[in-house]
This record gives structure tokens, C-alpha cells and sequence, in this order.
């Protein structure tokens, strides 16, 4: 494998873009924020096995943290990002400076609009502009190409596809499964700031998505129901719960109350020692069990 061209610049990402397209390649783009684990390898994986030219962006997005988020502490390893990018074959890494992506004569958001209301919406208030507004920065400059997407982030993966659906992107979003630990908990740059306790004490997320998958599996179709057998799970184990919610895959509008038509995304935020975790588990798509569990 050889070592991926870095770019800095929007200019140069551009222009390496365009050069790839005009070559008769295509590009595979997998955009993260950096701190990267396996779950973001498989991304780049997937577009190696799909035959593209991959590029990667690591850009720590200060638009879709609130202000008392964790942006300043959020973990920044470009170096090892950059060696385990290599590995997957990753002919690009684009890495801007916070100047180079936003500026203070900023005066254009995007915003989808209901399916940020529903799960982290009313939690994170302006998240999903931040996030849609950088991607949409980041496919404008990119160009046509097939972008990789984690669907542990359920709901920033429906935003995302939404967008360009509306606005006419030349994109193809390709939403990837999400990769767990042996133990379950499913992957995220902020476990890191999991102490061996607060880990265990988190692992009670899969295990509530666990044991909804299995009521569903044996028949189980009242959404409150699955949302009961997550929630016990949760609650006694984080320190907060903003929700346990199921909602139409497509729309994300709730079914509380409904029996249910698959697909449908149970999805879980909760928040241990300051650190807030999300899974979810989509019925219908989704294998059961979903991974090992304590
Ligand atoms: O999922 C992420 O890492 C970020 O939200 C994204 C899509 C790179 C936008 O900053």
C-alpha cells in the first residue's frame, strides 16, 4: 500500500477530485472526524471492494457540537488515523484547518427539516445543521462520488441521503452496518473515554437493543413493548437517558403506540460520567442477536 496524499486545502481537494474523475476513476469518499476504529476502516474497505479510489476526510466539525460539548476534548490522532487509512488502501486523506472549512462570513446553513426533530434532534439543537452543512461543503467540493456512511449514526445517515435526494447531489450514499466489540457495544470514537466501569455500565445499550431483537424475533410487535424491554435495560445502568424511541426507518416519525411494520429503528441516547452514547438496531434489516453480550 502506498502512503495516502494528504490535502489541506479546498482548492487542492478539488482539483485531486476532478484528476481521479478525468482518469476514469471514481471516487469513494468516507468523511470522519478522525479518532479512528474499525467501524471507519470497514468504510474504507467498502469502497476498495466496490473498486473506487478511496479518499478519507478527518475534519473535527466545530458546527455540530453545542456548547457544551466535548469539541475541545474530542479525541485528534490524524498521524495513526493516516497509518490505518494506509492499511485500507486510501489513496487521499483530506485533513483542513477549522479556516479552511468555515468562516466567520459563513451565512448559508443547510437544514433538513423533520427528521431532525425526531431522536437526538430536540437534544442537540442545531447538530444536524452542523452535520449537514459541512457534508454538504464537503460533497460540493468532492464532486460526484459514493459517499460511506456508519449506521450506528442512523439518523445522520437519513439526514444525509435526504439532502441529497433534495438538492440534486451526483452522490450515492451507501449506509455500511455497524461494527461491535466482542462484547457488543458498538463502536465510537468517544468509548475511548469509557474507564473498564463506565464501559460495562454502557454495554447495557446492545444488551436493550439485545433483548428488544429477540421479543421482535419471537413475534413481538407492540412498540411499546420493544421500547419497555430496551428501556429496563438502560436506565438502572447510565446516568441519564434522553431516549428509547422507535421510529418508521424512512421517516424516523415515532410509532409509539403502534403495533409494528417493519423497517423500523429502535434507537437508544444515553449519557454515563459525561460521555453520551447512541446505538440503534433497525427491525427488519438487522440480524438478531446483534452481537455478543455479556
Ligand atoms: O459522523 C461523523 O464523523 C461526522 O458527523 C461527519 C459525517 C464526518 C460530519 O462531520
Amino acid at each position: 500500500m502506498s502512503t495516502p496524499l494528504r490535502l489541506a486545502s479546498r482548492e487542492d481537494l478539488r482539483a485531486w477530485c476532478t484528476h481521479i474523475r478525468q482518469s476514469g476513476g471514481t471516487v469513494g469518499f468516507v468523511p470522519t472526524m478522525g479518532a479512528l476504529h474499525a467501524g471507519h476502516r470497514s468504510l474504507a474497505r467498502a469502497s476498495r471492494e466496490r473498486g473506487l479510489t478511496t479518499l478519507a476526510s478527518i475534519f473535527v466539525n466545530p458546527m455540530q457540537f453545542g456548547p457544551n460539548e466535548d469539541f475541545d476534548r474530542y479525541p485528534r490522532s490524524l498521524d495513526t488515523d493516516a497509518d490505518a487509512l494506509e492499511r485500507e488502501g486510501v489513496a487521499a486523506i483530506f485533513a483542513p484547518s477549522v479556516e479552511e472549512m468555515v468562516s466567520a462570513g459563513d451565512r448559508t446553513t443547510v437544514s433538513v427539516r423533520e427528521l431532525t426533530q425526531h431522536f437526538c434532534g430536540p437534544f442537540r439543537p442545531g447538530h444536524f445543521d452542523g452535520v449537514s452543512t459541512v457534508v454538504a461543503r464537503l460533497f460540493s467540493l468532492v464532486g460526484p462520488c459514493v459517499a460511506f456512511f456508519g449506521r450506528k449514526d442512523y439518523q445522520q445517515v437519513a439526514v444525509i441521503r435526504r439532502m441529497t435526494t433534495d438538492l440534486a447531489m451526483p452522490i450515492e450514499v451507501v449506509a455500511c452496518p455497524t461494527l461491535r466489540d466482542e462484547d457488543g457495544l458498538a463502536m465510537s470514537s468517544r468509548n475511548r473515554y469509557l474507564n473498564p466501569a463506565a464501559r460495562h455500565q454502557a454495554l447495557s445499550l446492545a444488551r436493550g437493543l439485545h433483548a428488544a431483537s429477540e421479543a421482535y424475533h419471537a413475534g413481538e410487535r407492540r412498540a411499546d413493548s420493544l421500547v419497555f424491554l430496551a428501556r429496563q435495560e438502560v436506565v438502572s445502568c447510565m446516568d441519564s437517558v434522553d431516549y428509547v424511541a422507535l421510529g418508521d426507518a424512512d421517516s424516523l416519525a415515532p410509532l409509539a403506540g403502534t403495533v409494528l411494520r417493519a423497517p423500523a429503528v429502535l434507537a437508544i441516547a444515553a449519557s454515563l460520567g459525561g460521555t453520551r452514547l447512541i446505538d440503534n438496531i433497525v427491525f427488519g434489516i438487522d440480524p438478531s442477536p446483534i452481537g455478543k453480550h455479556p
